[in-house]
Order: C-alpha cells, then sequence, then structure tokens
C-alpha cells in the first residue's frame, strides 16, 4: 500500500482540529495502520501535548533549520502502537512564514514517510502554506463546529482547495489559467460549466478532479442533533456552489471527557469507554477511511501543486444560503433506491420540501444522485434528489433528500402540511 494522506484542516481555530487529527490518528493505527501524525500548523503546533509529550527535543524547526533531513528522522514514538508523530514547531517565531522553498522541501518529506497513512495538522487559517499541504492529501478532512464563523470558515477552505484543484487541471490540460477567471458573482459550478463548453477536454479533467477530490466534513462541539443542520447546508452549499461532494464522516459532540482529555493531556480515546459514543464514532471514522478512500487502488500519493496562488474569486458564501426549512419529526416506514440498491429504513422527519431518510449504512449513497422514496402503506413513490449524507451512531447513514417529482411527493408533502398545521 502506497502511503496515504489525510489532511485535517477546515479554517477556524478551536474547532477541534488538533484533536480529531489525534484520535483518527490513534484509531487508524488502532485499525492496523502504520500511521504517522504530522503537526503542521506552523501558527499553533500543539498536537504533541494532546499526546502529553512536554518538552520535545525534535519537531519540524529542526528539519526548518536543516537539523535533519528528512521528517522520518524526526517521528518519535508514541504510547500507541504503530503511530508515530512529527512534533510542529511552536518555538520559531515566524514558522508560519517558512519560504517557498522550505515549504516544497516540507511536503516532499511528507510524501516520502515511511508509512501507511499521515495524518496531517494543517492548522487554521487559508493562507497557501495550508492550502499547499492540504492539495497533497488524498483525503481532505474538515471539521467544522455548529457555528456561522466556521462554516463559513470551511467553506472559503473548500474553496480554495477546489480553485487549487482546478488550476491543475488548467496545467494538466494545457490551458492558459487566464481563461478561468469568473465573473464577480458567478458561482464556481457555473464557471466550470462555460469553461467544460469551450474546452471539453479541460472540462474532463476538472470533472475529475472534483470527483476525486475526497473533502469530508467531522462535525464537532455538537450539542445538540439540530446542530447538524447547518452542517448539513455546509454540504449542500460546497455541492451547490464548489461542485464538490463533501459528506460528514463523523459527528462528534461536545463532552466533557473530551475537554477534559485535553486538560489531562491524554488522547480521549485512550481512555475512554470501548461503547463510549465519541470514541466509537473515531473507530468508525478510522473503519470508513480504511475501508474507502484509502483502499483505493491508483490513488498514489500526488504531485506537488503547480507555484502560485489561487485566485481567490469575489464570491463567498452568503449565510442566506444557509437557511433551512423548519422540519418536523416524523416515523413512516420507507424505502430508499439509489441507483446501488434498495435500502429499508425510515422518513425522520418532513420538511416542506424533503425528507430526512434513516437507514442502514452499507450501500454508498452519492450526494447529487437521484433516488426515488417509497412509503409504507402507501402507493406510487416520489422522486428525490440526494442533498447530503451523513454518518450517524450505530452504523446508520443519514440522506437528506429534496422531493422533485413523483405520484407520492405531494402525498408527502400534504403529511408535512399536517404536521405543520399541527404544530401551529
Ligand atoms: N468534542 C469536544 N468536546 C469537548 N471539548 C472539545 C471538543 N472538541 C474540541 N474541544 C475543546 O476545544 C479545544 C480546541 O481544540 P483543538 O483541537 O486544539 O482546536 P484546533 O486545532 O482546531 O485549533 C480543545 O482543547 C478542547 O478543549
Ligand atoms: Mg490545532
Amino acid at each position: 500500500m502506497r502511503m496515504r494522506i489525510v489532511a485535517v484542516g477546515g479554517g477556524k481555530g478551536g474547532v477541534g482540529k488538533s484533536l480529531v487529527a489525534a484520535n483518527l490518528a490513534i484509531a487508524l493505527a488502532e485499525g492496523g495502520a502504520r500511521v504517522v501524525a504530522v503537526d503542521a500548523d506552523l501558527g499553533c503546533a500543539n498536537l504533541h501535548a494532546l499526546f502529553g509529550i512536554e518538552r520535545p527535543r525534535h519537531t519540524l524547526g529542526a528539519f526548518f533549520a536543516r537539523e535533519a533531513d528528512t521528517l522520518g528522522e524526526l517521528a518519535i514514538a508514541t504510547s500507541v502502537a504503530g503511530l508515530e508523530l512529527v512534533v510542529g514547531s511552536g518555538a520559531i517565531v515566524g514558522a508560519a512564514n517558512i519560504s517557498w522553498a522550505q515549504k516544497q522541501r516540507l511536503l516532499r518529506q511528507i510524501l516520502a514517510l515511511d508509512a501507511d497513512v499521515a495524518v496531517i495538522d494543517v492548522g487554521a487559517g487559508t493562507s497557501y502554506n495550508v492550502l499547499d499541504i492540504f492539495d497533497v492529501a488524498n483525503v481532505r478532512l474538515m471539521v467544522v463546529s455548529p457555528t456561522l464563523p466556521s462554516v463559513q470558515n470551511a467553506f472559503s477552505f473548500c474553496k480554495g482547495a477546489v480553485v487549487r484543484a482546478l488550476r491543475q487541471a488548467f496545467v494538466d490540460a494545457g490551458v492558459d489559467p487566464a481563461l478561468g477567471e469568473r465573473r464577480e458573482t458567478e458561482r464556481l459550478t457555473a464557471t466550470i460549466a462555460r469553461l467544460s463548453l469551450q474546452h471539453p477536454a479541460l472540462g474532463a479533467r476538472i470533472a475529475h478532479a472534483l470527483s476525486h477530490f475526497n473533502a469530508m466534513i467531522v462535525a464537532n462541539q455538537l450539542t445538540r442533533v439540530e446542530d447538524l443542520d447547518l452542517v448539513h447546508a455546509l454540504c449542500r452549499m460546497t455541492h451547490d456552489f464548489l461542485g464538490v461532494s463533501a459528506n460528514i464522516v463523523g459527528q462528534i459532540y461536545q463532552r466533557p471527557a473530551i475537554a477534559q482529555s485535553v486538560i489531562a493531556r491524554r488522547p480521549f480515546l485512550l481512555g475512554a469507554e470501548r461503547d463510549d459514543p465519541e470514541a466509537r464514532m473515531f473507530r468508525r471514522m478510522a473503519r470508513t477511511l480504511l475501508d474507502g478512500v484509502l483502499a483505493e487502488p491508483g490513488r498514489a500519493s500526488k504531485a506537488l501543486p503547480p507555484a502560485g496562488g489561487p485566485d481567490m474569486g469575489a464570491f463567498d458564501l452568503d449565510p442566506s444560503a444557509l437557511r433551512a426549512h423548519p422540519r418536523h419529526a416524523a416515523d413512516w416506514a420507507a424505502t430508499l433506491e439509489t441507483e446501488n440498491g434498495i435500502v429499508e429504513g425510515m422518513i425522520a422527519d418532513v420538511s416542506e420540501n424533503g425528507v430526512r431518510f434513516i437507514g442502514p449504512c452499507g450501500r454508498p449513497i452519492a450526494v447529487s444522485g437521484t433516488a426515488i422514496v417509497c412509503v409504507a402503506g402507501f402507493s406510487g413513490a416520489a422522486e428525490a434528489s440526494v442533498r447530503w449524507v451523513s454518518a450517524a451512531e450505530g452504523g446508520r447513514l443519514v440522506v437528506g433528500l429534496e422531493l422533485t417529482g413523483g405520484s407520492l411527493t405531494g402525498e408527502i408533502l400534504t403529511k408535512s402540511a399536517l404536521r405543520y398545521a399541527a404544530a401551529g
């Protein structure tokens, strides 16, 4: 197995990137992978503290000072079998502004690590340094907390990464990137559609890049299930505006035991009970990655990104676009048919334009794909479009569906309307 890179980012500081990186790295190692966690947060390196390592002797600082040639020689053992750690360089003032040559050296060395999986904490911000590291990843995990600034940050972070991927597609297709300059308020998806018409070869490369973008979302610091609405909105936005599908691979609640683990400097996963819901979620995320994108053949480490910063464009997420419809609880036995087969589950709630379906995990469900919804006791069916897919406790999938047509649609929406009326 060629080394695969999981980059953990998402913009805003304090949302739990380092916490997720540490515990996910542990879960991946427990799952049998040889893992190196790399603290590439050049502004605020603290991954080692989460592992209880007080005064690390070998840090990235030595690498930048050329006291070490490879990252491998800086990797230190952790208390977890199969998991090593490259400590970040908090001590170097100005480390957040490494030179272009240093960054290339760092990227080359990340790609050369001897491991199955490298988990990279890329730190906060959307600077070129951060995006460059995100760029070489096979899996791009965005950690978000359920607040508007966090979701907006994650969106611009994702946008920066998408624009980088597009730039690579231009280079590969031999097309002048100047052509990709967008009109002020044009959606990225509209730009892409326009370019694909002008340059089919470029369009094909862009389509490939976006479908292999492998962005995933970890919702962290949730306090109640409704917090997920904002995160689901982020899924819809990245799909509709940026053209990439970013499923929610993990939902971690705000827990005293997690905050306590940081203070105690002992990773949460090492102290948690086996059946702790958050611990299980971390292990499930690791399994999902190991069995999914990390196991895909032919996804060897990527080439270094082309030089130059992204054209970030003028477009930013308009908070009004995040508005979700109010929903009402339901408990209707239902089936969902997608191109990958039929799953039995239930409709858990309805809104004025869609339903939330909960079913067993096992069959992949593609965001933006179409689906047919049938409800027990009703004839006919509703056609739907998959708006987001999210992992839930107990190995289940939650699927957000927008109803688009079919005889049952009216029935479902009437039922939902009755509920609105009942709810007053
Ligand atoms: N799920 C959670 N439950 C409780 N506290 C959390 C959780 N996630 C993060 N925290 C708290 O937030 C702090 C910041 O997390 P950290 O991973 O350092 O953020 P980042 O790396 O994104 O800046 C942690 O020290 C911890 O106290
Ligand atoms: Mg951090």
